[in-house]
């Protein structure tokens, strides 16, 4: 097996060219201007408006991207309400929801894209639901026509969490999508967070919520926070996106060099978003954010993770694992969702990231095949 002398990681995060860096702090400091909406946010959401192909009164910048989740249910009205969602997710979607003060109601996956099912989450629809929130997991494109039909036969909105989809072409569907810019994204600005939203009045009504629905200088006029991205992690998300076009091929080559290391074996399942039923959604192109792999069962699983760790320095990721349904807040859904509970237990995701060579990655491949082959599970077919 390759042991690597220096640990692999499961992400790590790109930097811009320091220089450049250098010049827009400099510009920042000329303009002793640091938050509060100013000419690096201007410019970055102009930026963003224009790459992602929608007009800047239909997006709003956040600090990150689990408050721009928060504000954005909260400006739609969810407070109080049952929103449909999915267990296999961060427990910031969720979080997000039970701090505004909604109920999350979980509704099983979907087996081959792992993304929310809507025909479960019909099923889960009471005449209390006032949204259903799937997650474009892994980057990887839920069924946008199915969820689309929902909102309209029940009234209720559609609200993604994009937070691994930035760059895959996705957000023209629902009414609103969140796409996170932490720095184990693909896309980063050091932490941050991005609404897209189709009504475009909410645009003055997120810019009041993010800073303490203060509104001119006399008046507040609702119970807002602090959400505000400054002018340094504009500048950040400004540098990185200069980058997008590269950062998106080199993680399509560490795609390739996993699923052809992988092609022909049963006993290891390589998530390829381009399979996928869904992946006929308008707008998609894959952008690779993740390199997920589900094996046999759990013990499989841990044995991969662990002699990974231990005799290759390669640290991958239990993603996601243990379910939210496992964790105290949601646990009165525990064992709702057998098919996102078996996902849970047996997924694992691949270092993948901006500088990861591809012979690199079919290295790790080899070496997640000779754990298999040395325990004797390669011809079980999963
Ligand atoms: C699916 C999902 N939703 C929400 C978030 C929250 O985003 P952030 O870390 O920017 O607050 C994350 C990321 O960490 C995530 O993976």
């Amino acid at each position: 097996m390759k042991r690597f002398d220096e640990p692999i990681l499961v992400t790590r995060p790109y930097l811009p060219d320091l220089e450049t860096f250098k010049a827009g702090c400099e510009e920042i400091w000329r303009n002793r201007w640091l938050t509060n909406n100013g000419p690096m946010l201007k410019r970055f959401e102009g930026r963003l408006a224009e790459s992602l192909g929608v007009p800047e009164s239909n997006i709003s910048l956040f600090v990150n991207g689990t408050l721009a989740l928060e504000l954005g249910f909260y400006a739609l009205g969810l407070s109080g309400a049952e929103v449909v969602t999915t267990p296999f997710t961060f427990v910031a979607t969720s979080h997000a929801l039970k701090r505004i003060g909604a109920t999350p109601v979980f509704a099983d996956v979907d087996p081959e894209t792992l993304c929310l099912s809507p025909e479960a989450a019909e099923k889960a629809i009471t005449p209390r639901t006032k949204a259903i929130v799937p997650v474009h997991v892994y980057g990887h494109p839920c069924d946008v026509d199915g969820f689309a039909r929902l909102g309209e036969k029940y009234g209720v909105k559609i609200v993604y969490d994009a937070a691994h989809a930035f760059g895959a072409g996705l957000q023209s569907h629902g009414d609103m999508s969140m796409y996170s810019f932490h720095p184990t994204k693909l896309f980063h600005s050091c932490e941050g967070g991005l609404l897209v939203f189709r009504d475009e009045s909410l645009r003055e009504r997120l810019a009041e919520l993010r800073n303490f629905a203060i509104k001119g200088e006399l008046s507040c006029v609702d119970v807002g926070t602090n959400a505000k991205m400054n002018e340094l992690q504009a500048l950040m998300g400004l540098e990185c996106l200069k980058a997008m076009p590269g950062i998106l091929a080199s993680r399509a080559e560490i795609h390739a060099a996993y699923r052809e290391a992988f092609a022909g074996r049963a006993d290891v399942k390589f998530l390829d978003p381009r399979s996928f039923p869904s992946s006929g959604a308008a707008g998609f192109s894959p952008n690779y954010a993740y390199c997920p792999v589900l094996f046999k069962d759990l013990e499989t699983r841990e044995r991969v993770y662990a002699e990974l760790k231990e005799k290759c320095n390669v640290f991958t990721r239990r993603y996601f694992y243990p379910l939210l349904t496992d964790f105290a807040p949601y646990e009165y859904a525990k064992g709702s969702c057998p098919v996102a509970e078996d996902a849970a237990r047996r997924v694992l995701t691949l270092p993948t990231y901006y500088g990861l060579s591809a012979a690199d990655a079919k290295a790790i491949a080899e070496n997640v095949l000779e754990v298999l082959d040395s325990h004797g599970v390669r011809h079980e077919t999963i």
